[in-house]
């Protein structure tokens, strides 16, 4: 999916915008509706007192009498197009018509003498070009002349022409509020990410000359707290590594100097003159000796760089203790044997482990037993499960390790003994690659060193607390 990039700012200022007008718009009908109503009211209000006057007014035949000669007065009176009066005994000529409009005259049944008008008496009229009609219709009683119908309406064209212009004011004053609002919102929102900005600014200058820099969370706004927090976190982790990493090249480095210097000197000389086949064979063979070292180096190296702890931790299985015991000792048999060393293994349990790091851990730890242990002692290789999971030991017999070794012997390249620092046995990369195994399984590693007798531990937790 193909997701670009979108303003945060630019979103929040629509949203703003959006919900301005509508809430503005929701209020302004609101107030439409009302005035509307209110509207209405006055002037149904207006033609009922006009009926009512009449009906008074017309009361009096005097007046009628004035109303067939003098028709032109009322015209007069009622002053503009849009009313409508129409006086007449029903069924007859009307007496009176006043409707210099021309307006249809609706059909009204009349409100009879004896009910007094009220407002609800008005009909109202879809109109003219909808332009809204009202009409009211009153019996009148006359005196001599008998019962009259009086028919007054009035078309609503001004009121229309004030709500029309109040709908068009609601609108544009939603619009201008709306984006007034929209603008407002953006500068305050530009302003208040001007932390992230900075902050953004500040993670960019980081970099591998600086690693020990880290984000300012002073003057950060209280959500961005966490992000400080947790890019710091991972800057120092990354310094950590950073270091480490620095740590190892250097240490490689020093420590493939010395043979391959051993290997250009030894091989310089050889090439001075020339010399009897015996010589040139046995510096071949220190050679050979010198770069298989070099090469289990480098093979350990890559392995303790290649190491993926995902992968590694999806593989584990659960295995029986006993045949891993039994696995090892017939494993090192041989070898144990050339130096006179007997190999012990009991135990019970089961292990959940990847096999393939479970072994190589054993393998190493049985590998320095066998090389440092002392001639005709006894290796002894056990499980003891617990119940949260299970320990495995190799101990051996032979010197004992100085107390202060002992924190460092799971460092990398550290030997005990800085004489076999050269020897083609020993690089002190073995017990590292322990250390990293059990660090995969989040298990435990230690080591005692007392009368002679040194014992590696190595704690695996079981399945169910990994869980
Ligand atoms: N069982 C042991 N008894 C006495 N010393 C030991 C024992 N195991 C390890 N050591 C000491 O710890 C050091 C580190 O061991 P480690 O296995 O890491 O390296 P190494 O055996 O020297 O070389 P390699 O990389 O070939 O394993 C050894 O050099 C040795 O001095
Ligand atoms: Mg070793």
């Amino acid at each position: 999916m193909n997701s670009r990039p979108h303003s945060l700012t630019l979103r929040l200022a629509l949203l703003f915008a959006l919900l301005a007008f509508a809430s503005l718009i929701t209020l302004g009908v609101c107030l439409y509706r009302e005035l509307e109503r209110e509207l209405i009211r006055r002037d149904d209000a207006a033609l009922v007192t006009r009926v009512d006057q009449l009906r008074t007014f017309l009361n009096d035949s005097n007046t009628l009498d004035l109303i067939k000669s003098k028709p032109a007065l009322f015209q007069n009176m009622l002053g503009n197009r849009e009313s409508l009066l129409m006086i007449g005994a029903p069924g007859q000529k009307p007496l009176l018509v006043v409707n210099p409009g021309n307006l249809d005259m609706p059909t009204l049944s009349p409100v009879t003498m004896d009910h007094p008008l009220v407002l609800t008496d008005v009909q109202h009229f879809p109109g003219v070009d909808g332009v809204p009609f009202a009409a009211l219709a009153a019996t009148i009683d006359s005196g001599d002349l008998g019962s009259l119908q009086v028919v007054a309406g009035r078309l609503m064209t001004e009121r229309t022409s004030v709500l029309a212009n109040y709908r068009l004011r609601v609108y544009i004053l939603a619009s201008i509020a709306a984006l007034l609002l929209a603008l407002c919102g953006y500068l305050l929102l530009y302003r208040g990410l001007r932390p992230l900005r900075r902050l953004a600014a500040h993670a960019q200058g980081i970099g591998v000359g600086n690693l020990t820099e880290r984000l300012d969370s002073h003057g950060a706004p209280l959500e961005v707290l966490p992000m400080i927090d947790a890019f710091n976190g991972v800057l120092d982790r990354l310094a950590t590594g950073f270091i480490q990493l620095g740590q190892v090249s250097t240490d490689m480095a020093h420590e493939l100097r010395t043979p391959i210097n051993n290997l250009l000197g030894e091989t310089q000389v050889a090439l001075q003159q020339s010399r009897s086949v015996e010589a040139y064979q046995q510096l071949l063979a220190s050679n050979v000796e010198e770069l298989e070292r070099l090469a289990r180096m480098l093979d350990n190296m890559l392995f303790l760089a290649r190491t993926d702890p995902a992968s590694a931790l999806r593989q584990r299985q659960e295995l029986d203790a006993a045949d891993e015991m039994e696995r090892m000792a017939d494993y090192f048999e041989g070898l144990a044997a050339d130096a006179g060393i007997s190999i012990k293994a009991h135990g019970s349990g089961v292990i959940w482990a990847e096999p393939m790091l479970l072994r190589r851990a054993l393998a190493n730890l049985c590998a320095n037993a066998i090389k440092y242990g002392a001639p005709d002692s006894e290796l002894v290789v056990s499980a003891t499960p617990s119940s949260d999971g299970i320990s495995l030991r190799v101990s051996n017999q032979g010197a004992t390790i100085a107390p202060q070794h002992l924190p460092k012997l799971f460092e990398r390249f550290y030997r005990v003994d800085e004489s076999r620092e050269r020897s083609a046995q020993s690089n002190g990369l073995g017990l590292s690659i322990v250390a990293t195994i059990m660090q995969l399984h989040s298990g435990r590693y230690g080591v005692t060193s007392e009368n002679g007798e040194t014992c590696f531990e190595l704690f695996f937790p079981g399945r169910v607390l990994e869980r």
